[in-house]
């Protein structure tokens, strides 16, 4: 199963010895103030999905190890979208590490991986129309919006890149 490494950041596959780090972030309530903050249960269930999810199908969340410190700072990489047969980039980054463009450099190996070695024809991003920095990355990284949308029982806005599209803005 693929690592990728980037400028600043390794994604590599989730361990069982990502726990703390992982519920340090899940359970933090500014982090998670888009998302359903998650107990200890919750996140271990969370973390198994995360390494279940590559062995069932040929993609999924990566770690996100930030080279400098060695830390690991994050998740960033692919799902499925709610209940559909639809894929999601997403990613959630410990929020000493925001503001330096690591959730767009991780979104962009995400994209391209999906993109030329998953062979997506297509992958969408979702957020909730007021995370303005979700939304950012998602422009940043080439994506259209496209309408406004009704998943995980949220009404959130709905953006799409298709594999032509990514491909003409210059991979
Ligand atoms: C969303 C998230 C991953 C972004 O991480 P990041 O590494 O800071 O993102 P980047 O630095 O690559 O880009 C963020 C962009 O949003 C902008 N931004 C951030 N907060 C903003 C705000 N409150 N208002 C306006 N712009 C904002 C930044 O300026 C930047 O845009 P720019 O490059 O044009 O200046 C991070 O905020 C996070 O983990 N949030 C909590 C989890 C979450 O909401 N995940 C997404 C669920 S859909």
């Amino acid at each position: 199963m693929p690592e990728i490494e980037t400028a600043r950041l390794r994604l590599r596959h989730f361990t069982q010895d990502d726990f703390d780090t992982l519920f340090r972030l899940y359970s933090d309530a500014e982090v998670m103030r888009y998302l359903v903050p998650r107990t200890k249960e919750q996140t271990q269930a969370s973390l198994v999905k995360h390494i279940q999810h590559w062995q069932q199908h040929n993609f999924g969340m990566w770690a996100v190890v930030h080279k400098d410190s060695g830390k690991m700072i994050g998740r960033c990489g692919l799902g499925f979208l709610d209940n559909t047969p639809e894929v999601e980039l997403g990613y959630v980054l410990d929020k000493s590490y925001w503001h330096m463009g690591l959730a767009t450099e991780a979104s962009q190996a995400t994209l391209k991986y999906g993109f030329l070695k998953v062979q997506l024809d297509q992958i969408v991003a979702i957020a909730l129309p007021e995370n303005i920095a979700s939304r950012r990355v998602i422009e940043k990284v080439g994506m259209k919006y496209q309408k406004q949308a009704h998943y995980y029982g949220l009404n959130v806005v709905y953006y799409t890149l298709s594999q032509s599209e990514w491909q003409l803005d210059g991979e």
